[in-house]
């Protein structure tokens, strides 16, 4: 394949962006995204702040125009996200215990429906346990209403769109060893176990120096899927430069492609100057387009499998 849509498809697997709707007039931007990618996810539109702002008001303008370019162009959408401790509406803020669980079960049905049958995957429930050793759930104004807040909205994403696969994700969850991984991967061994509907867990992959590309990445991913679930690489971004970042994008790619049940990528932004990363060169274009070192390792990576 000459794009990374093209020579990841020669296995099967995808290759996506993250969107952001208000750089759809940019024409770099947009020449970039026909050409390469052929999956999507919002980076911010389908988020609960931009679909819900006002209680029971629901608002599909931003994500519509990523939506609707995507398939236009016949490239899949991953949705982002359903349920998540941040980019709250404010009313959702400030709520608690039953009122803010149904508001929450709410959401997700209203938005998957909406959404029925458009998308390849929901992202359901976005980084729901604590980083550090203990394995715990990250506190949050969600996890507050019940243990079971988790598994009721994945039963209530199921429900809306019966045919999209529906995902955990998080971030910090690439380290076989880490606590964090260990927990989020018992919580799919107890859903898979009690027929909890998950189909697939989300490794966000946001690498720099103090979280580098672990070495046991395929392991990570092998063990997950060996549970019974899809695995995808759904924010990758790596800090740094050169031949360094090249190497380190080459690994995160030869780990999906090594298990058979990683079914694609997404890089978290086009451009260095598209990423969320104020600073510093984490993506596979620089700012005027170019391609770098890094997209040249990944297509060779995607074309050796
Ligand atoms: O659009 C407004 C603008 O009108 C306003 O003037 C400006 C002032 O702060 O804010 C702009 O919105 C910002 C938005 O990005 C668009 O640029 C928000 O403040 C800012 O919080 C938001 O950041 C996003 C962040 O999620 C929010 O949690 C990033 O773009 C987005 O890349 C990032 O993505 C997350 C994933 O959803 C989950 N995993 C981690 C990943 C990286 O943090």
């Amino acid at each position: 394949g000459t794009t990374l849509a093209s020579a990841a498809a020669e296995s099967g697997r995808y290759f996506g962006t993250a969107v952001a709707a208000n750089k759809l007039s940019d024409s770099t931007y947009v020449g970039i995204l026909n050409r390469e990618f052929d999956m999507v996810t919002a980076e911010n539109e389908m988020k609960m702040d931009a679909t819900e702002p006002n209680r029971g008001q629901f608002t599909y303008t931003n994500a519509d125009r990523i939506v609707n370019h995507a398939r236009n162009q016949g490239k899949r959408v991953r949705g982002h996200a359903l349920a998540w401790h941040s980019q709250q509406p404010g009313w959702m803020q400030s709520m608690e215990g039953s009122a803010l669980r149904q508001a929450m079960l709410n959401h997700v049905t209203q938005v998957a429906t909406y959404y029925r049958g458009k998308i390849y995957a929901w992202d359901v429930v976005n980084e729901a346990f604590a980083d550090g050793s203990t394995g715990a759930r990250r506190d949050s104004n969600l996890q507050r209403t019940g243990n079971d807040w988790i598994e009721a909205a994945f039963r209530a994403a199921r429900a809306a769109d019966p045919d999209a696969k529906l995902c955990y994700n998080d971030y910090n969850t690439d380290n076989w060893s880490h606590a964090k991984t260990q927990a989020v991967y018992r919580m799919v061994q107890d859903f898979k176990s009690r027929g909890v509907p998950i189909d697939c867990v989300g490794f966000q992959a946001h690498f720099n120096s103090g979280n580098p590309v672990p070495s046991n990445y395929h392991t990570t991913l092998q063990n997950f899927a060996n549970l019974g679930v899809d695995v995808q690489i759904t924010e990758l971004d790596i800090e740094g430069s050169g031949s360094t970042q090249a190497q380190q994008y080459q690994g995160v790619v030869q780990a999906c492609l090594a298990v058979s049940r990683c079914t694609g990528i997404t890089v978290w932004g086009i451009r260095d100057s598209d990423s969320w990363r104020a600073s510093g060169t984490p993506l596979l274009f620089d700012s005027s387009g170019n391609k770098k070192a890094a997209y040249t390792s990944v297509l060779n990576a995607l074309n050796a499998a």
